[in-house]
């Protein structure tokens, strides 16, 4: 079970998390975490939830848990990036995931840029990151991370076939606190990684991670359709495709999904 108490004692001896904010049930775990960093809350502070009523994914969509079953968190960064780098914290976030995941459960969890996380080609994690910015400089960013556990969404009308969770995949329930603590761990660590300038053995990790990285693919964005070979994330987190003219073509933002040829 989650409660502020388990949460507390499991992460008491984190040195990275510095608060948490556990909450039975709230709107998005993301919506409260900006509004505790625009009243200051500091780097490290964590905002998890049993349930949220308005849980949100990119691009304006939902993101579907029921209560009690799954991870809902959110995590305030103050990191020294400029605005243009913050992909970079989505480097660090999908990576510790799917380590973590690999880790706790010997399931294969792969990326898929921008910020899924796969088990045997369903999604099992996503992630939301959001920018408060003063002016050009970055204030905080809040990294949201949603990861069935327990949930089922085999029986969802719009989610059923794409989406997956520990429990379909191991046929049993998993337990939450362990896969958070670690994954916690690996953040603090990939983290601070990051925040030492070694960017490239991250990138390296997230390549080895990579579901499309020297596959084919189609990224959809806005009606735009872009067809060729994943290479691999810029510095600044763009995905380079190779088309089938032998252009390098650099994609900001899409939906990415892998074509059987
Ligand atoms: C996506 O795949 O589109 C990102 C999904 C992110 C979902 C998590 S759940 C916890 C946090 N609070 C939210 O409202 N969203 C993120």
């Amino acid at each position: 079970m989650l409660s502020a108490e388990t949460l507390r004692e499991a992460l008491s001896t984190s040195r990275f998390i510095e608060k948490v904010i556990y909450l039975p049930s709230t709107t998005s775990t993301n919506r409260v975490a900006r509004e505790a960093a625009d009243q200051g809350a500091g780097e490290g502070t964590l905002i998890i939830a049993g349930h949220q009523t308005a849980g949100r994914g990119r691009l304006g969509r939902t993101w579907w848990s029921p209560p009690g079953k799954d991870l809902l968190f959110s995590l305030i960064l103050r990191p020294s990036l400029s605005a243009t780098r913050t992909f970079r914290l989505l480097v660090v976030c999908s990576l510790a995931v799917a380590d973590a995941i690999r880790q706790e459960t010997g399931l294969e969890a792969s990326i898929k840029w921008p910020n899924d996380i796969l088990i045997k080609g369903r999604k099992i994690a996503g992630i939301l990151s959001e920018m408060g910015l003063a002016g050009e400089r970055l204030k905080h960013v809040i990294v949201g991370m949603g990861i069935n556990v327990n949930s089922d969404p085999s029986g969802h009308p719009e989610i059923g076939d794409t989406a997956t969770s520990l429990r379909r995949e191991l046929g049993k329930k998993h337990p939450r606190l362990p896969l958070l603590t670690v994954i916690l761990e690996l953040i603090a660590r990939y983290y601070q990684r990051l925040g030492e300038g070694d960017f490239r053995s991250l990138k390296q990790s997230w390549d080895a991670r990579s579901a499309i990285t020297g596959r084919h693919v189609r990224a959809a964005s806005m009606g735009c359709i872009t067809e060729g070979l994943a290479e691999s994330i810029d510095d600044d987190g763009l995905l380079t495709l190779l088309d089938t003219a032998g252009g390098r073509r650099q994609i900001v933002s899409a939906d990415v999904s892998l074509l059987v040829l």
